[in-house]
């Protein structure tokens, strides 16, 4: 491992070839400082006066521990050392203004998951860093293909960060030894595909039909239409189910569905859904709602959700298939659309 370049290295060696190169390192390193204090944290735990304690609630309704408020002052005090304009975080109501000359505009979750910590499961930092268009506040509500890098820090068994940069995705672990990271994977690429699939079953009678249809599928194996036996993840925490995807490929899904809190989905798009969706095609996947591409949407408000199937090329485009011709919001009364459509047109 002696010879593989640590996160600093790695980014002296590629920002010379990228537009405002060094000031973009310059965020990702300052970030990835922050994660390492993070990652101390939540495995010290009550040790360091971490207890669990609900915080309340944030502005999208989701419950606040004491974990997130920390993760969200380490993220952005990193930040507001770096050069930033602004910065949209999921534990703020507002986006906060910081140098308004500054190159880039930061989108992030600081703890995304963190419900999972009380379990020991795996949580994450999703970051999103895009340049800053005339006015700071303007660049969030421009299309996630204007994203310059994104990633996520995964604090699990091993700390690492999963890196979109230049086009391509790479893996770095943290060496606790020495309080970085190294680069361990180059240049990931996500199978075409595989027959595992992602949801959250407890939720089926409120999906639309095109979700039902393709999981009941995967759910005959062999004898459905996928003609294979499938398996099924369900972890609860993005960051981990990105992973394993990047890993061994496979499609996760938080669909729209017909609650009404769940009818742009669950996740959000700026802190979650574009970055994750620009790591998924910069490895060779696919990210869509099932109607659009996620990166060709543009936020309306800072804290928008939006439905999302990430993946595995070739089920990403599956279930952009079966969602053709139905309705954007619940139909409970049509049936499945294998009845009139076969999936591998
Ligand atoms: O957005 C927070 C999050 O924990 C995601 O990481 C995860 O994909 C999702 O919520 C899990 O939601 P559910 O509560 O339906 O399991």
């Amino acid at each position: 491992m002696d010879q593989t370049p640590s996160l600093d290295v790695y980014l002296d060696g590629v920002a010379p070839s990228l537009p405002q190169g060094n000031a973009l390192a310059n965020v990702v390193s300052r970030l990835a400082k922050a994660a390492v204090e993070l990652a101390d944290l939540i495995a010290a735990g009550p040790f360091a006066g971490i207890e669990g304690r609900s915080s309340g609630t944030n502005s999208g309704g989701d419950a606040q521990i004491d974990l997130d408020i920390a993760a969200n002052t380490l993220m952005c005090s990193a930040l507001r050392d770096a050069p930033v304009a602004a910065i949209v975080s999921e534990e703020t109501d507002l986006p906060e203004i910081l140098h308004t000359e500054a190159e880039f505009c930061v989108a992030i979750d600081p703890l995304d998951g963190s419900a999972n910590l009380a379990n020991n499961v795996s949580t994450g930092t999703i970051f999103s860093i895009r340049p800053r268009s005339r006015d700071a506040l303007s660049s969030f509500f421009e299309p996630g293909t204007t994203q310059r890098a994104a990633g996520c820090f995964i604090y699990g068994p091993q700390t690492t960060l999963v890196l979109a940069l230049n086009g391509s995705v790479d893996v770095f672990l943290l060496d606790r030894r020495k309080g970085e990271f190294v680069l361990i994977r180059r240049n990931v690429h996500i199978p075409a595909h595989a027959a595992e699939f992602a949801i959250n079953m407890s939720n089926r009678r409120h999906w639309n039909s095109a979700v039902r249809a393709y999981i009941d599928q995967c759910l005959l194996g062999a004898a459905g239409e996928h003609g294979e036996d499938f398996n099924m993840r369900w972890i609860g925490s993005l960051v981990a189910e990105a992973f394993r995807i990047l890993t061994r490929g496979g499609v996760f899904l938080y669909p729209a569905d017909a609650r009404r809190s769940y009818r742009e989905g669950r996740l959000r798009l700026l802190y979650e859904a574009h970055p994750i969706a620009l790591i998924m095609e910069w490895a060779g996947g696919a990210a869509s709602t099932g109607r659009d591409r996620i990166l060709d949407l543009c936020a309306r408000m800072p804290h928008q959700r939006v439905p999302l199937i990430m993946g595995s090329a070739r089920a990403v485009r599956d279930l952009d298939v079966l969602h053709q011709g139905t309705r954007p919001l619940f139909e409970s009364s049509d049936a499945p659309l294998f009845a009139r459509r076969g999936l591998f047109l």
